[in-house]
């Protein structure tokens, strides 16, 4: 495979704010289960996020946040409504077209970090690349400069329990970015830290963010992060009840 190309491109050449969104969402949602237990965790979300954003979601435990980033990372198809990325619609992709644009096009970043106990934090990062087509020697380089990049090089051949839960997410990070995505998904990334290590940790993200230009969208409860982001929107009940960038958003002329 030659990795998905955006096809309905719809990209106008004249100005960088005509450029195809990252995503595009249109009365997007997801319920789970039926009947009785039946759950409306996202209802209806109307949603662009453009290229480049920074954007953080807040709301409460239940909100719909997770399932949302589930939606926006390619592992879950909405129940209704459509989602957009970059102009191709995800609710028409059979599962491996899913799979490979999560490994070309996005990184994720889970709260629980999720670092394989037994490889040691270069491996870790390397493991992320192994489903690409890159030499061994071309994984290890890539995974050393990740390292570095989120200055954990000098823990390159510890284990995660040799290391602190703030150098864990770190390599974490690294990983999430060593296939140089164009989206970083990332929920609760400092949930499991204090406050200093979840600080920097936001620190990193949000530099990591305006360095290599990608699309990050992040879920937290930290709002001193919202200073950092140029957009916060806000769930309630699977809904989006606060979008600071709404009226640019929806294209409402001011
Ligand atoms: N796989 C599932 N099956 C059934 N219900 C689910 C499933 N996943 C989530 N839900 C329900 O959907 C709603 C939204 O869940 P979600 O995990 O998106 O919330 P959240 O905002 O991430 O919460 P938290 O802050 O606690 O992580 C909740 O009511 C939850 O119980
Ligand atoms: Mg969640």
């Amino acid at each position: 495979m030659t990795g998905p190309q955006p096809h309905n491109q719809k990209e106008k050449m004249s100005t960088g704010s005509d450029i195809t969104p990252t995503y595009e969402l249109e009365t997007a949602s997801r319920a789970y289960g039926e009947g009785a237990t039946r759950v409306v965790a996202l209802d209806g979300l109307d949603l662009t996020i453009k290229r480049g954003e920074f954007v953080a979601v807040f709301g409460p435990s239940g909100s719909g946040k997770t399932t949302l980033l589930q939606l926006l990372g390619a592992m879950d198809r909405p129940s209704g409504g459509s989602i957009q990325f970059e102009g191709q619609a995800l609710e028409g992709l059979g599962d491996s077209a899913l799979a490979e644009l999560r490994l070309r096009a996005i990184g994720f970043v889970f709260q629980q970090f999720n670092l394989i106990p037994t490889l040691n934090a270069a491996e870790n990062v390397e493991a992320g690349l192994a489903p690409l087509a890159m030499s061994r020697a071309a994984r290890r380089e890539t995974a050393a400069n990740q390292l570095e990049a989120v200055g954990i090089a000098p823990r390159a051949r510890h284990l995660p329990t040799q290391l602190s839960g703030g150098e864990q997410q770190r390599v974490a990070i690294a990983r999430a970015l060593a296939h140089s995505p164009r989206v970083v998904l990332a929920d609760e990334p400092t949930g499991n830290l204090d406050t200093t290590n979840g600080e920097l940790v936001m620190e990193l993200l949000a530099r990591l963010h305006s360095e290599l230009e990608i699309t990050l969208v992040l879920v937290t409860h930290d709002e001193w992060i919202a200073e950092r982001a140029d957009r916060v929107l806000r769930l309630a009940d699977g809904r989006l009840v606060e979008d600071s960038a709404g009226r640019v958003a929806e294209g409402v002329a001011r």
